[in-house]
């Protein structure tokens, strides 16, 4: 694991959103943040409203979400890929230009860096929410000039439609409304049997654990972004403690990415199994 990743200043910070849009049944938050170290792809933030956060009628504010970041401008633009599917998340996809977002970041161990010397092409994987921290991953590649694969995974063409900006992707959906139908294995199969590759992948844990079989099976190198609930973030309330071959780590700040080789499996809840 890394020990070179970017830290987060002290303490929530208050910051203003420039821009919002949605990317197919998504919605992308951009924000400016000029207190932010350079982050890594992998890396999240926890966020939450400045005003409306919970809390009616006397209840407590609800928790940060934790939510990786989807692109960034290097000087402090910042976007964040949200799916409204529970009260957090929904009030985080309401927000407008102009509002203002509490959040505490970049936390966590992002991807390991990657360099166009390497021996393996980089073959990225992304299934529905999990697209954010691979299409981070692709910008940077892109950026610093290393070629890779990109193999994208989709339920229908309505959340599909968060590729429309990556033509070269290749791109999968269950019921084959838009490109190859079935899921993102059949591509990443073609893609091992092309030559060498290293995998890094993000997505909802049926598809993590067939892509770590698939890569178990071919002893091929990978990286995983795992999901977690995750309550502080930071390493203080183990909320999202799990075992690995290598004992147990807490995905907020040993993870959310894991080497494949410290993973015997992942459940169908996203538990990770050790044994
Ligand atoms: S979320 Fe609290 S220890 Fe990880």
């Amino acid at each position: 694991m890394s020990d070179s990743r970017p830290i987060a200043p002290f303490g929530r910070r208050s910051v203003s959103i420039v821009e919002t849009r949605s990317l197919g049944l998504y919605q992308v938050i951009k924000v400016q943040d000029d207190a932010a170290p350079l982050v890594r792809p992998g890396q999240f933030h926890m966020l939450s409203t400045t005003v409306g956060w919970g809390g009616e009628t006397g209840g407590r504010p609800w928790l940060g979400r934790a939510i990786s970041f989807l692109s960034t401008d290097g000087a402090g633009g910042i976007e964040f890929l949200v799916d409204g599917v529970g009260p957090g998340t929904h009030r985080l996809s309401s927000l407008k230009s102009g509002d203002q977002l509490d959040l505490v970041g970049p936390l966590g161990n992002g991807f390991p860096e990657v360099g166009s010397s390497d021996q393996t092409k980089p073959c990225l994987v992304a299934g529905g929410i999990g697209l954010a921290p691979i299409l981070a991953l692709s910008q940077r590649l892109e950026l610093d000039g290393v070629e890779h694969d990109l193999i994208l995974g989709f339920r229908n063409a309505e959340f599909a439609g968060a590729a429309r900006d990556w033509p070269n992707a290749s791109v999968s959906t269950d019921d084959g409304s838009v490109g190859e139908q079935g899921t993102v294995i059949a591509p990443l199969t073609r893609a091992l049997d092309s030559g060498s590759r290293t995998v890094y992948a993000c997505g909802p844990p049926l598809m993590l654990e067939a892509v770590r079989a698939l890569c178990d099976e071919t002893n091929t190198p990978a990286w995983f972004a795992m999901e977690a609930p995750m309550a502080c973030g930071f390493g203080a309330c183990f909320g999202c403690a799990v075992e690995t071959k290598d004992g147990i780590v807490r995905l907020c700040v040993d993870g959310p990415v894991l080497s494949g080789s410290v993973l015997a499996g992942i459940s169908s809840t996203g538990r990770v199994d050790a044994q």
